[in-house]
Parts: structure tokens; C-alpha cells; sequence
């Protein structure tokens, strides 16, 4: 067990910490690879770099897709000013009062920069500026080149991608700091599972998917490919268990156990995947809680929509400040969304 928790500590925060904006997931993919190749009948990628990891059963059990997304929101470089600095877009849903101050790394052709999100500094700025949020458009990265031409001589360049410059951290009690636990911390269940259910006789095929975070656009492609029997969307979701939350809208909370969602934007979850794991939490004793707020949306979104139809679901582990530059979950989420989402795929298969 002490092993397990520490495999899979050092496995979260090896995705925590490689780079993956939308549009540009895969180190995500390589570090995948590298944990299931081994573990896979078969590995694919498609053209849009959605990864797939197939264990093929026994014809008799259904086809369950498992999806976890590699990309986490992120930052499009757009304009590079004559002094050097850098304009920028959000990818994904960044709210832009958290922005400035904020350290991010950026990846040109040649090299990667580190920069700041920069802004006029609070000594001269007027009291309704300090009041108010300002725009994405008036912000900018400062990545200490003094010119235009500096910044393209060293490799930066319109179309830079960039993330959150953040290391992983343990912070003692089992609880987890991180970048992009949203949804690494699903990467990481959607490993585990996988190599749990190696010896199985189930049909499954867990996939890496690309560029949810800018609308599930990668899930959308891989499940018309695979045209799964059921699918689960695996993810880290919002826990606002934090002073002044009101308890009906904290949504999850951290060590309350695995979210299952029953609605959010995109889905309502089947009556038939939501009734599976309700089951299995009770009957397993394996702690969960509903997903309390119905906003955001998942590749499940996508995937129960394909062709004719996907019973569909989402399962998740609480992540308190997701969306922003780090995150914080704890081991016990960690360890007991990979134990139900395991015994979900039995148990789905076996119906
Ligand atoms: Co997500």
C-alpha cells in the first residue's frame, strides 16, 4: 500500500509537471506511453494526437472507453510588442482577476522561456484601476527581452504555446499541490485502472484525449472512432470546500471521495452508468459523493453523443483550486477514484 501510494504520488506529479496547452499534449502522451505500452495489446495514435491503449477481452463483454484529457488550460502567445513584450490568449476557462503576477513557461521552436504575466505596477495605478479586474487584452508576458528582434532572435515567436510554471509539491498529510490536476490527476486514475485490469478478460481502451479544455474536441473524434458500448470520462473537478463556501455550493470536497457527476452542461449521466457506481461505492464501502454544482463539462460531453448513442458518464477526483495555477487534492481521492473506477468496468462489463 505504502509503495502503491507512492507510485502513485511520483506518477501524478510527473504528469503535474509535464507541459500539455491544448494543441500540444504530447509530453502528456510520451509519459502515457511509457507507463502502458507495456501493459497494451495494441497502441495508437490518431491524427489529431488523441492516444489509445487497447486490452482486448472476450468478445462476449462490451467495449467501455475510458477517456482522460491530456491538455490543461494554458496561454497562446498573439502579438510580440516592438519592446519585447508579449500579448496573449487564454486556452481554457481562465478567470483573468487570478492572471497577473502569474509565472508561466512558454515553448518556442528552439526553447522554452519563462516569463510573467506583467502589469502597470499598483504604485500608479488610480484607485478604480486597482478596484477592477483588468482585461486579458491589456495584460502581458514579460519574458526579459528588450526588443521584438531580441525575442525572435532567442525563439520567440507568434503561436508559442505556454502553461503555468508551477512544480509539484507534497505538502505532508497526503495532500497534493500541482499544476494541471485537471486533468493529470485523471491521467494518472486512467494509468492505474489500465494496468489493474491487465489480466482481465474485459474489453477496454483507455485514451489520452486532446484539446478538451478549448470545447472535448479530441474525445469527440476518438469515440466515433472506437463507437464504445459505454464511456467514462475521468477527470479532476472543482472541490470548493474553502472559507465562505456556502456548503451547497462547495460542490465536492477534498477527501469526501470520488465526484460522480449526475448532471453537468453537456451530460446527464446514464441511468445505467450512474446506477453501476453508486453500487459499487456502497457495496465496497468505497467512499463518494455527488458532483453538487451541475456547471462544467467533460469529454463526456462529447462521447455519449457519438453515432447512435453512448451511455455515458463522468467520475472524478475533488481538486480545490483547478482552472488556476495550482491545485490541491489528496492521495485518498487519488487512490479511491482508481478503486471505483476499476470496479466499474467489471461491473459494467458484467451486465
Ligand atoms: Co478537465
Amino acid at each position: 500500500m505504502v509503495n502503491d501510494l507512492s507510485e502513485r504520488t511520483t506518477l501524478l506529479a510527473t504528469l503535474s509537471n509535464a507541459f500539455g496547452p491544448p494543441g500540444n499534449e504530447v509530453n502528456v502522451a510520451e509519459i502515457l506511453k511509457k507507463e502502458l505500452e507495456d501493459f497494451a495489446d495494441e497502441v495508437r495514435v490518431d491524427k489529431l494526437g488523441n492516444i489509445f491503449f487497447y486490452h482486448h477481452g472476450r468478445e462476449r463483454y462490451p467495449n467501455v472507453m475510458l477517456a482522460a484529457h491530456m491538455d490543461e488550460v494554458g496561454f497562446l502567445v498573439t502579438f510580440i510588442e516592438t519592446t519585447g513584450f508579449l500579448r496573449f490568449q487564454t486556452l481554457g476557462g481562465i478567470p483573468s482577476n487570478i492572471l497577473p503576477g502569474q509565472t508561466i513557461l512558454l515553448r518556442g521552436e528552439k526553447r522554452d522561456f519563462k516569463g510573467i504575466i506583467g502589469t502597470k505596477p499598483p504604485h500608479i495605478m488610480t484607485d478604480e484601476e486597482k478596484k477592477n479586474v483588468v482585461p486579458i487584452e491589456d495584460l502581458f508576458i514579460d519574458i526579459g527581452a528588450e526588443s521584438l528582434e531580441e525575442a525572435n532572435n532567442r525563439g520567440m515567436e507568434i503561436g508559442a504555446l505556454g502553461v503555468f510554471d508551477i512544480e509539484f509539491a507534497e505538502l505532508g498529510g497526503g495532500y497534493l499541490r500541482g499544476k494541471a490536476f485537471d486533468d493529470r490527476a485523471g491521467c494518472t486514475v486512467l494509468v492505474e485502472v489500465f494496468k489493474a485490469l491487465k489480466d482481465s478478460h474485459y474489453n477496454l481502451v483507455a485514451v489520452g484525449t486532446v484539446q478538451e479544455e478549448v470545447g472535448g474536441r479530441g474525445a469527440r473524434t476518438a469515440a466515433w472512432q472506437l463507437e464504445p458500448d459505454y464511456g467514462l470520462a475521468l477527470e479532476g473537478t472543482f472541490a470548493a470546500d474553502v472559507p465562505g463556501s456556502r456548503e451547497d455550493r462547495m460542490s465536492a470536497t477534498l477527501k469526501g471521495g470520488p465526484v460522480i457527476t449526475i448532471m453537468d452542461r453537456t451530460t446527464i449521466t446514464h441511468p445505467a452508468v450512474l446506477r453501476t457506481l453508486i453500487t459499487l461505492g456502497k457495496e465496497k464501502a468505497i467512499p463518494f459523493q455527488f458532483k453538487k454544482v451541475p456547471m462544467g463539462g467533460t469529454d463526456a460531453g462529447v462521447i455519449h453523443l457519438t453515432k447512435a448513442g453512448v451511455p455515458s458518464g463522468t467520475v472524478a477526483v475533488p481538486c480545490r483550486y483547478i482552472h488556476g495555477p495550482v491545485a490541491l487534492t489528496h492521495i485518498d481521492d487519488l487512490s479511491n477514484t482508481i478503486t471505483l473506477t476499476t470496479e466499474f468496468v467489471k461491473a459494467i462489463s458484467r451486465q
